[in-house]
């Protein structure tokens, strides 16, 4: 005779809340809140599209493929974040900036630690032959338009081939990046080659999600740059090209209408050219960072 129970068995009604209850008295009062709002979430999206066991278990072979597929070099978490849209959210909620300020977008994955110092004019592309010279500058602020003397500027991008440094098979050493400071009127200036619009890695499971989707995976040209200063909140944030084909359809989400910029191609050289060395054609753009104080 069967065991009649009031305790153990559960339906497709009440599974639901006999987990929440499991997670109720999580001591950790953030933890508990976030596994709670999980567990509903994850329940609702199971029952809404019926997965199926074959679905459930190409979900965990998906999850398990994207883990296999990191290392330091390869964040394929990073990616799926990025392209679900997820780290779009999590940036817009985190870093609502008062009006003026220089808004954030995504750090992606190819941000390194160690860029070498650099003074003003200084090139963060000096083994990019292939690419068309471009210069960066502008000055760092504050919300009341004060120019920031010593902020610093980590800049990093992709080079003219759309590739980061890490992405060669012999990528180790350092390429396309430097850290800058702002001189005492709060100037600061990149030398650099013009970026290309770029295809994240789609050779793993995110690029099979992508092609499954129909989705294509371009992200629009950008330099990415981190800048910050003492008593200021650091920004993380990119410059995108305006003239890009994918600004529209970034694949990552991230292009922010403050953050698009017009690139000047110049024939002629100018003062600032000549005494960088540069001959034309050559590239320039500019751009005020601005940064509110920390909370
Ligand atoms: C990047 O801009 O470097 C990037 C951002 C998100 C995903 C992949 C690359
Ligand atoms: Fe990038």
């Amino acid at each position: 005779m069967a065991i009649t129970s009031t305790h153990r068995s559960t339906t497709e009604e009440d599974i639901t809340a006999e987990v929440l209850r499991r997670f109720e008295s999580t001591p950790d009062a953030r933890l508990r809140e976030i596994m709670l709002a999980l567990v509903r979430h994850l329940h609702r999206f199971v029952k809404e599209v019926n997965l199926t066991e074959r679905e459930w278990f190409d979900a965990v072979q998906f999850l398990t493929e994207t883990g296999r597929m990191c290392d330091d070099k390869r964040q394929e978490f990073i990616l799926l974040s990025d392209t679900l849209g997820v780290s779009m959210v999590v940036d817009l909620i985190n870093h609502r900036k008062p009006e003026g300020a220089t808004e954030s977008t995504v750090f992606g994955p190819f941000h390194r630690e160690g860029a070498p110092e650099m003074a003003a004019g200084g090139n963060i592309a000096p083994r990019d032959s292939g690419g068309t010279p471009m210069l960066v500058s502008g000055r760092v602020r504050d919300l009341g338009g004060r120019p920031i003397a010593g902020a610093k500027l980590d800049v990093w991008q992709a080079d003219s081939s759309g590739l980061y440094d890490s992405q060669y098979v012999d990528g180790g050493e350092l390429h396309m990046r430097g850290v800058f400071h702002t001189d005492d009127e709060g100037r600061y200036l990149v030398r650099t080659v013009r970026p290309v619009y770029y295809a994240i890695p789609h050779d793993g499971p995110v690029g099979r999600m992508l092609r499954a989707t129909g989705r294509h995976p371009w992200r629009p040209a950008h330099v990415h740059f981190v800048v910050s200063a003492d008593g200021c909140e650091p920004v993380t944030t990119h410059i995108f090209d305006d003239s890009d084909p994918y600004l529209e359809s970034d694949t990552v989400f991230a292009v922010k209408d403050s953050l698009i910029c017009h690139f000047v191609r110049h024939e002629e050289t100018d003062d600032r050219a000549r005494a960088l060395a540069i001959d034309p054609p050559f590239y320039s753009v500019e751009f005020d960072f601005v940064l509110k104080p920390r909370s």
